[in-house]
């Protein structure tokens, strides 16, 4: 059976894991360009981990500037086979409050500026979105943000929306009212669509850090706030992490919604003669 490695791509604060084994910073070429950083690899409860600063370690990239495509192809060149994103989020529910964590599970991809897939001329190929995460992946990380106190909702849709100036008025009702998005973000687009073209299963865990600027009983969102509720919360979030690889185990079995196969029957280019 083969074994699992987790991916995980997220901000500072959750590589300081506790009782990682043989912790390395690797390098990892990729034709897709420079990654956003080296990778941190390691061992938790038997089970190997990578972990990738999405803005590279200071937060130097702009969500714009992260380059996506090297990113994940550098995880699956390093054997990871599940992806799981870590990512602040503004809420666009009342009862989904700074703190919390969401585990999302669609998403509306508002980006404009960033390489969305690895096909293009010369192979063409159209995989399916309709159920954009890995339901098994969820499960996980849903038991480990319980584990680990964490107060974590189940489904929901994420606005990625390309900033990276944060959304008017105008707009943070549009998505919250009209189109009925949960969450918003600036990262998780086309991170999601890639890992579906490399056949990684993909998980996504957005952290609770404001309202947007939709709520009347909140100020506008501001980069202070952000960080306030981050940091308040780095802890929990690494206890997260660190449940996570028990609850995968080490080997693992076929992914049950074939995220691990999706490119089957997705490319439409004829085979060389
Ligand atoms: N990241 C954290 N809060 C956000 C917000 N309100 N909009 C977009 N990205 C965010």
């Amino acid at each position: 059976m083969a074994q699992t490695k987790i991916g995980i791509i997220g901000g500072s604060g959750i590589y300081e894991i506790e009782g990682l084994e043989d912790a390395r910073w690797v390098t990892v070429d990729s034709p897709w360009g420079a990654p956003s950083d080296e990778i941190l690899t390691g061992r938790l409860d038997g089970v190997e981990l990578a972990f990738l600063p999405r803005h590279g370690r200071g937060h130097y990239l702009s969500p714009t500037d992260v380059p996506y495509r090297a990113n994940i192809d550098a995880l699956k060149r390093l054997g990871v086979t599940d992806v799981i994103s870590i990512s602040a989020c503004g809420s666009f529910r009342e009862e989904l409050a700074p703190g919390d964590f969401v585990i999302v599970d669609q998403f509306i991809d508002r980006t404009f500026a960033r390489d969305k897939s690895f096909f293009g001329t010369g192979c063409v190929a159209h995989v399916s979105m309709a159920h954009p995460t890995c339901s098994r992946l969820g499960d996980a990380c849903e038991a480990a943000a319980k584990a680990a106190g964490i107060t974590v909702h189940r489904g929901g849709t994420y606005l990625a929306m390309e900033g990276p100036q944060f959304s008017s008025l105008a707009e943070s009702k549009m998505y919250r009212d009209q189109w009925g998005a949960d969450v918003i973000g600036m990262t998780n687009m086309p991170e999601a669509k890639l890992a579906r073209e490399a056949e990684l299963c993909y998980a996504s865990v957005a952290m609770i850090t404001d309202y947007d600027s939709w709520h009347p009983d909140h100020g506008e969102v501001d980069v202070t706030q952000i960080i306030a509720t981050l940091t308040g919360n780095a802890e929990k979030g690494r206890e997260k992490v660190r449940r996570l690889p028990a609850l995968l185990g080490a080997e693992r079995a076929p992914c049950p919604q074939g995220c691990d196969h999706a490119l089957e029957f997705a490319v439409m280019t004829a085979p060389e003669k």
